[in-house]
């Protein structure tokens, strides 16, 4: 980690749950969530005024829990065991924002702490990272390391240079690939989330059932979008149901037809991305040149990423975990490079967390002069 090990209590509130985690470096001490999923499920979504509402009445209790966890209490003499605070500033909800910001900087003015602003996408972006508290020493990273953050509020692919130095390839145009699932399992009856249960569902199901729109392949950049798909799969779910109500044989069909889409536009991308002779231009390998490198007509380009990384609530999902592998084993047949892929580890780290925030503060320096009262939330804020 290059840095001495940091204890830092971070804070996160961008969306419904009340996260609240100690770090030792890279090695979770506490970690607590206080979910919000019963309050929204009837809306189908998350609710901001409800979220803000629920995260007022949570974060204290969160934050005693997570100090009692991690073995600090929370009193004015113990301030000096932390490092410093981490707080999320974006992106995400505004209310919720809010809530958890205003927390950390009057925990922030209590303990006379540092008090860090963090981006959400990068926090998910190095998840893999995170280490348990056992771990005896962080492994070491070779990178450039190409990170897909594929969550309910983001799609993207990030190439990370070095923690801090980030380039965006490609991102969604439209819905992330999780508000896509979610809005399908919406119309499915399944509740909120729904990307877990079609997951579930999906393993009984037949991918091949219905054809659904593979979206962005003729578009020659490193983009994804999934309203197409979205709209495709509410306009089956009509004409399906205008017949007569679905039997669960044809739900589970539709998870598993639904899912197959969403994860094959992912790996679509993720090959272009590995194929691209040029990473440093994002020049893209159309049609013609992927046909001969795969005929072997011409030689493949070798990329220079070395690891693959992915976060956020979406990699919880074994389907893309595993097709994922299977396109890092198809580029190594035929280049010889292998690229492994890193995940966080434990699947609770893919969803939000407060820990993944405190992990990106600990590669931040001290020094810099973090001014508590100047902090503000920044629902759209983007990396790279
Ligand atoms: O990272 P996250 O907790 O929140 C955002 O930053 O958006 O991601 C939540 C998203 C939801 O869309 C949820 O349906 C999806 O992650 N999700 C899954 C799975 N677990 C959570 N999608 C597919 N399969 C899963 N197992
Ligand atoms: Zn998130």
């Amino acid at each position: 980690m290059g840095n001495k090990e940091k204890l830092i209590l971070a804070i996160d509130t961008s969306c419904d749950d009340t996260s609240v985690a100690v770090l030792a470096g890279t090695r979770v001490l506490a970690n607590v969530q206080a979910s919000q999923t019963n309050i929204h499920q009837q809306y189908g979504g998350v609710f901001p005024t409800l979220a803000k509402q629920a995260h007022q009445e949570h974060i204290a209790d969160c934050v005693d829990l997570a100090l009692k966890r991690a073995g600090l209490s929370n009193s004015k003499e113990q301030k000096t065991n932390l490092d410093a605070l981490a707080v999320t500033v974006g992106p995400g909800l505004a209310p919720a924002l809010e809530v958890g910001i205003n927390y950390a900087k009057k925990l922030a003015q209590k303990w006379q702490t540092p008090l860090i602003p963090i981006n959400h996408i990068e926090a998910h972006a190095i998840s893999p990272l995170l280490n348990p508290q056992t771990c005896q020493a962080p492994r070491t990273v070779n990178f450039p390391v190409l990170a897909l953050v594929i969550s309910g509020g983001h799609s993207e692919f990030i190439l990370i240079k070095k923690i801090g130095d980030y380039e965006r390839l490609g991102w969604t145009v439209d819905d992330s690939a999780g508000e896509c699932l979610d809005k399908i399992g919406r119309m499915l009856d399944l509740g909120y989330p729904a990307g877990p249960v079609l997951e579930k569902l999906a393993k009984k199901g037949k991918s091949n059932r219905w054809p659904l729109p593979l979206a962005m392949t003729a578009v020659e950049n490193f983009n994804l979008s999934f309203s197409g798909l979205k709209t495709a799969g509410h306009q089956l779910i009509n004409q399906l149901s205008a017949k007569q109500p679905l039997d669960a044989q044809s739900v589970c069909d539709l998870a598993a037809c639904v899912q197959k889409q969403v994860f094959a536009q992912i790996n679509f991308k993720l090959e272009r991305i590995l194929f691209s002779p040029d990473l440093k231009k994002t020049t893209y390998p159309n049609k013609q040149y992927l046909k001969k490198i795969k005929r072997q007509e011409i030689q493949a380009p070798v990329t220079e990423i070395n690891e693959v990384w992915l976060g956020g609530g979406v990699a919880a999902n074994i389907v893309l975990r595993a097709s994922i592998r299977k396109t890092l084993s198809n580029y190594q047949k035929i280049t010889k490079k292998k690229i492994k892929l890193f995940l966080p580890y434990h699947k609770k780290f893919c969803a939000d967390n407060a820990a993944m925030i405190a992990l990106v503060a600990q590669f931040r320096s001290l020094k810099k002069n973090y001014h508590p009262q100047e902090l503000d939330r920044q629902p759209n804020l983007k990396i790279g």
